[in-house]
């Protein structure tokens, strides 16, 4: 890699086997890009042209926490190696130092005909014809902090976010701002009071109208804005969508494609995708999509990717939907313990939190008696497990159920359990939010089997609480969203401009609002996931929005450094030698199926005394992959509410007693990335272990696993 700082630190401390340097400071991802110093987020203006990927990211030039936005830019030919370039748009102050432009998120595009009319002169061909550049084009959120009137005469207000435009005629590396900006000032009639959030317009040349099309988001509203144009400096508002699936939170960064169904030429669809925060999938920001169709002014969702949160599927079972408001819990045929003794549902508006929102009918369970410092359980009647999946609308406070201190004095969970021969089998937090979200569980696994439900509350912080509805049992999950990644780490994922259609390829921004600011990195805060391949695949009838890694990172693969068939896998741990670096940052992948055992998977960061690892798996009972990092390592950074950080994060992914489940796992020293076979689940999660918690090891639980295929290949430094 090629730097344009010079200047290279090297500062000697001795870690076994490496040394620390330039690029390899504690938890330094080695084949993930990050700035070299100073707070990035979101990647922006994708654009592939001239052999060059580009690379904008939102980033900070004077800090390692988030503020005077601007677009740092890097290059790469393969993905895979990135050269870091200048500043491409600086945010901008006056001379009281008061910030008047952040650049925001945003595209780019290549305007090969000159729509802009930006082109200039570069030189002249043989016969003395003139030669005209090909202007790259940023369409960004002017972000104003201050109120100001502009040099061009647009008076501003505070807090206004608009679109603009930039260009560049030198392929990106230097940028000039349109003189007429911003393009789009105001969201429109009926939203213009949402002036404050209007903002991460997506770009792109769509053919058959020979327009240019935009998507733009209200985030506070859950709408996007499609607008179209000609030349990039006048909009028409076409459409507008949402909201749609998970909808609280705000939403950002939206990106609308087409890609082909199982690959095929003649079945495009169009998937919006988009970033939710708070309101992700685990807690703070997650990622979204939903696939439909786009006629170059109006996206419409298909009728199997909108989950309408008030009906539930089809001959479900309500098991309690705690509509009797009237009623103690004991009165119902629960059991309520602590403070919770003398209580039964209650009526979800005279809750006196915050509002309540997603509750169905009026009544709910909820922990919140006064305030948060109610502490206790609630103990549902037993019953049999008749049905495949269990669903239920939650909300309240990240507090997880963690299996190493569940009934210590470090307990301080707030969680919905299932308990299934005295064990918890499942269970599930809130997301520091008080709207109820639906989330399932497959229970297959437990057919035929006396189950319970445990409520349980032990935390007086804020946050210390959780609201519980509308308990069913039916066939099916009941789903709430399309997630793009169960893990908590994926958002602002943006897609590539100037590439064939069969050729999507996503990066997201590898961290999470609830926790980002305070992630335990320096000089640099925030890494980029690692460009991943995106198609729409037909799996049980559904058509999926799937993803793998693109395949140029193999470039980087050492030659195989472990390769093992085992036809039965013991029960317990069976450690994997991979030698120092390598035991930090792999491709591992493995394969397997059932046999006598429950669970079985792949410790990764780990110690010798179990205090710190992380472990990626597959439960054949709750027929889930999960990511789990409650030791991963360091994860109390977040201050004053260090419970955000650690967790246990599931996706469903049935399979049968033949099936062959395969896991594709990068790890890069404080990351994993994990990659069902299919590629229709992904997790992405942050770790940050010590140094020499570094082993690697294969578990079965409870008895056997058949057929396990093992093969490492370290990954070699892209820097
Ligand atoms: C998403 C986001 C965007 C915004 C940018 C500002 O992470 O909030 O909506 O444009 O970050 O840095």
């Amino acid at each position: 890699m090629v730097s344009v700082t010079t200047c290279i630190l090297t500062v000697l401390i001795g870690f076994g086997s490496f040394v620390r340097s330039y690029y390899t400071e504690e938890y330094r991802p080695q084949f993930h890009f990050t700035p070299e110093q100073n707070w990035m987020n979101d990647p922006n203006g994708l654009v592939y042209h001239n052999g060059q990927y580009h690379l904008f990211y939102q980033y900070n030039p004077n800090g390692t926490t988030w503020g005077f936005m601007s677009w740092g830019h890097a290059v790469s030919t393969d993905l895979v190696h990135w050269k870091h370039l200048p500043i491409a748009l600086e945010c901008e102050s006056d001379s009281n130092g008061n910030v008047l432009e952040m650049f925001f998120s945003g595209s780019a595009v290549v305007d090969v005909n000159n729509t802009t009319g930006f082109a200039i002169p570069v030189g002249k061909d043989r016969r003395g014809h003139v030669i005209n550049s090909t202007p790259m084009v940023a369409i960004y959120t002017s972000y104003y902090p201050t109120a100001h009137t502009q040099s061009n005469g647009v008076v501003i207000r505070a807090g206004q976010q608009s679109q603009s435009i930039a260009f560049s005629n030198d392929n990106g590396l230097t940028w000039t701002q349109y003189e007429g900006n911003p393009v789009i000032e105001s969201p429109p009639a009926g939203y213009v009071d949402q002036y404050q959030n209007f903002r991460d317009p997506f770009v792109f040349w769509y053919s058959p109208s020979s327009k240019w099309i935009m998507v733009a988001s209200l985030a506070n509203e859950h709408i996007l804005l499609i607008y179209s144009s000609d030349n990039l400096k006048t909009w028409k508002l076409e459409s507008q969508f949402g909201p749609e699936n998970a909808k609280f939170g705000q939403w950002e960064c939206p990106s609308l494609f087409p890609l082909y169904v199982d690959g095929n030429n003649r079945a495009e669809k169009w998937v919006i995708l988009m970033g939710v925060n708070p309101g992700g999938v685990i807690t703070g920001s997650g990622t979204q999509y939903i696939i439909g169709s786009f006629n170059g002014t109006t996206f419409v969702a298909d009728p199997s990717d909108t989950y309408d949160p008030t009906q539930i599927p089809a001959g479900s079972i309500v098991f309690q939907n705690f509509e009797s408001t009237s009623s103690t819990f004991k009165e119902l045929g629960w059991k309520a313990t602590g403070d919770f003794a003398l209580f039964g549902p209650q009526v979800a508006s005279s809750v006196t939190t915050q509002t309540i929102n997603g509750n169905l009918g009026s009544g709910l369970l909820t922990t919140w008696i006064v305030d948060d410092s109610a502490t206790g359980t609630i103990i549902s009647p037993k019953f049999i497990i008749t049905k495949n999946y269990i669903s239920f609308l939650i909300a309240g406070g990240y507090y997880p159920y963690n299996p190493s201190t569940a009934g210590t004095a470090n307990d301080n969970q707030v969680s919905f359990s299932l308990i299934v021969g005295g064990q918890v089998v499942h269970s599930q937090t809130g997301a520091d939010a008080e709207n109820l979200v639906w989330r399932s569980w497959n229970v297959a696994g437990w057919f035929g089997e006396e189950a319970y439900f445990i409520v349980t509350d032990l935390n007086t912080n804020s946050w210390g609480h959780l609201h519980v509805d509308e308990i069913i049992f039916s066939d099916t999950p009941k789903v709430e969203a399309n997630w793009n990644d169960f893990g908590p780490d994926y958002y602002a994922a943006a897609t590539y401009n100037g590439l064939p259609t069969a050729d999507r390829i996503a990066i997201g921004w590898m961290n999470n609002w609830a926790y980002g600011g305070n992630i335990p990195t320096s000089p640099w805060r925030s890494a980029m996931s690692v460009p991943r391949k995106l198609a729409l695949k037909t799996i049980n009838n559904n058509v999926l929005l799937v993803q793998q890694p693109v395949s140029s990172l193999s470039s980087l693969y050492t030659p195989s450094l472990y390769s093992r068939k085992f036809s039965s896998l013991k029960s317990g741990e069976t450690e994997i030698p991979v030698p120092a670096p390598y035991n930090a940052r792999m491709k591992l992948t493995v394969s397997f199926k059932r046999g006598t055992g429950s669970k079985f998977g792949v410790i990764l960061r780990s110690n010798a005394t179990n205090t710190q690892e992380t472990i990626i798996g597959y439960d054949f009972l709750g027929q889930n992959v999960f990511v789990d990092r409650f030791k991963s390592g360091d994860n109390a950074f977040v201050g004053s509410e260090p419970n955000q950080f650690p967790g246990h994060f599931i996706a469903t992914l049935p399979s049968t007693l033949t099936d062959s489940i395969t896991l594709n796992i990068l790890l890069d020293w404080s990351s994993v990335e994990v990659f069902d076979g299919n590629g229709q689940v992904a997790f992405t999660s942050q770790i940050f272990p010590l140094d020499d918690s570094a082993q690697v090891k294969l578990f079965s639980v409870g008895g056997t696993t058949r057929t396990v295929t093992v093969a490492i290949n370290g990954m070699k430094s892209s820097w």
